[in-house]
């Protein structure tokens, strides 16, 4: 199982050093906020700008916002190797093929409220589904285990109509979820507290894997 780091737990006062000290990272997961589509503001794009001169870790962009689609080109600009964004924001499928135009991957994520079935129509189109794990918003709250029924059904709908999509769990990953994502079919796990907080972060990054 690979592992994005969240840096939406970092210190911003010291993005730089915060960014090379999480070197163990598969993606690094940026968590953007637009306070419209989920109750917080993160950062907007100007302030990842410099992200692709510092390191070399892929950026995996979760776009948290309403009007995804406005603002695509951006996060294709700032470098993402993936761009995420929500089956419950406007216009999905426009900006799942604006993303896919860009050349890069497309993700497409879903609340825990949000059943499974609303995906259904992208399913064929995206490289990877983002099952949240958390209601989105704000890190370091705690794993909704049931979302888990979500992971192992995409993971029998891949192979039954043979999608090719990655599976990715968001929020609440720890070192004893970890283990349970696994199991259920997770292929990359976001984990932002679990890994800013830990005293060895990619000690933290290397456990959960
Ligand atoms: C929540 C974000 C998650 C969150 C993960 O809206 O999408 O990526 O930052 O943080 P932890 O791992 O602390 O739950
Ligand atoms: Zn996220």
């Amino acid at each position: 199982m690979k592992i994005a780091p969240s840096i939406l737990t970092a210190d911003f006062n010291i993005l730089k050093e915060e960014i090379l000290s999480i070197g163990h990272s598969d993606y690094l997961h940026l968590d953007v906020m637009d306070g419209h589509f989920v109750p917080n503001i993160s950062f907007g794009s100007h302030v990842l700008s410099g992200l692709k001169k510092i390191t070399s870790i892929p950026l995996d962009t979760h776009l948290m916002i309403e009007n995804p689609l406005q603002y695509i080109d951006q996060y294709v600009e700032i470098g993402s190797s993936i761009i995420t964004i929500h089956v419950e924001a406007n216009q999905p499928l426009e900006s799942i093929c604006r993303i896919k135009a860009s050349g890069i991957k497309a993700g497409i994520s879903l609340k825990p409220k949000t059943p499974l079935e609303d995906l259904f129509p992208y399913l064929d189109k995206v490289d990877l589904v983002l099952v949240m794990s958390v209601e989105p918003g704000f890190g370091g709250q705690s794993f909704m285990e049931d979302q888990l029924e979500k992971v192992r059904e995409l993971k029998r709908l891949r192979e039954a109509y043979k999608y090719n999509y990655i599976i990715e769990i968001d929020g609440g990953i720890n070192g004893t979820t970890a283990p349970k994502a696994k199991e259920a079919g997770v292929d990359l796990a976001v984990a932002g507290s679990y890994v800013f907080n830990a005293k060895d972060r990619n000690k933290a990054i290397d456990a959960i894997r």
